[in-house]
């Protein structure tokens, strides 16, 4: 455990933490993360909140009944859902395929004649070269795009690739809603963030997931808050997503 995660933890002491700690030491994590997020969010510290848009009333949402894992929350999948379907994007763009969860939610909730494109590692590649543990865990344990496959879905591209080596070139300008959600480290998110701002057009709208924790994703935070000196960059309020307008990311990074 590094420096900043064990200060993190102690400015969440309190008798509750304490007894958590001993009564189930496994969920201590996820719980003080939670705390430092909301904390976070309640003081302004970090991205300023901002919901990306306001549906219509009219519109509804489809989410897959089943929810296998990926490290989406309900309400972020509520949120990714509740976008795509007011956005109607064209093209649809995800780093970070994972079991399909979130693919599902773009084919879901776009029109029939959206194009929806996920980039994952292939499935034989052993690691992702990304620093950070939990990445290595996701990639050995993903059942790459299960959840389509079990929900009959079909309509979308498949890019097996490292995001590092992915050459965006064929995407440029086209891409109505972008997902950032492969792996953590800073260098591939940097890399990740560039490559979206350059596929995307100006219109569109990027997602990050992951953002607001502590710990080992701490600087994954920590650059999209240094990004966010140069041009906007949000928070959703009790979700890890993070969003930008692509008109102003595609001229800073893109
Ligand atoms: C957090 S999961 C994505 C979750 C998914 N977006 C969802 O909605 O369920 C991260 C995924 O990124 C993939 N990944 C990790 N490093 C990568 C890299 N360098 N290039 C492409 N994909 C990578 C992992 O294999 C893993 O499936």
């Amino acid at each position: 455990m590094r420096a900043n995660e064990i200060l993190d933890g102690l400015s969440c002491l309190s008798l509750r933490t304490l007894s958590l700690a001993f009564r189930r030491p496994s969920e201590l994590r996820s719980y003080i993360s939670t705390c430092l997020r909301k904390y976070d969010e309640a003081v302004g510290n970090g991205l300023p909140c901002r919901s990306p848009l306001t549906p219509a009333e009219d519109l509804t949402i489809t989410i897959p009944a089943h929810h296998s894992g990926g490290g989406m929350s309900f309400n972020e999948l509520v949120i990714l859902a509740r976008v795509t379907k007011a956005l109607r994007p064209g093209t649809v763009f995800e780093m970070g395929t994972y079991n399909g969860l979130g693919t599902a939610i773009f084919i879901l909730n776009s029109d029939p004649s959206a194009r929806v494109v996920t980039l994952d590692l292939p499935p034989d590649a052993e690691d992702c070269q990304a620093h950070i543990p939990g990445d290595r865990d996701l990639v050995a344990s993903r059942h790459l795009a299960s959840v389509p496959r079990a929900l009959g879905l079909h309509e979308y591209s498949q890019l097996l690739c490292d995001s590092m080596s992915f050459d965006p070139s064929p995407y440029l300008d086209s891409v109505d809603l972008g997902l950032v959600d492969a792996a953590h480290d800073v260098a591939h998110v940097q890399n990740d963030t560039v490559k979206m701002a350059r596929m995307m057009r100006s219109s569109g709208i990027v997602f990050w997931h992951d953002y607001g924790g502590k710990g080992k994703l701490r600087p994954l935070a920590s650059y999209l808050e240094g990004l966010a000196t140069r041009c906007p960059l949000y928070r959703i309020a009790d979700t890890s997503l993070a969003w930008a307008p692509a008109l102003e990311l595609k001229k800073t990074v893109g």
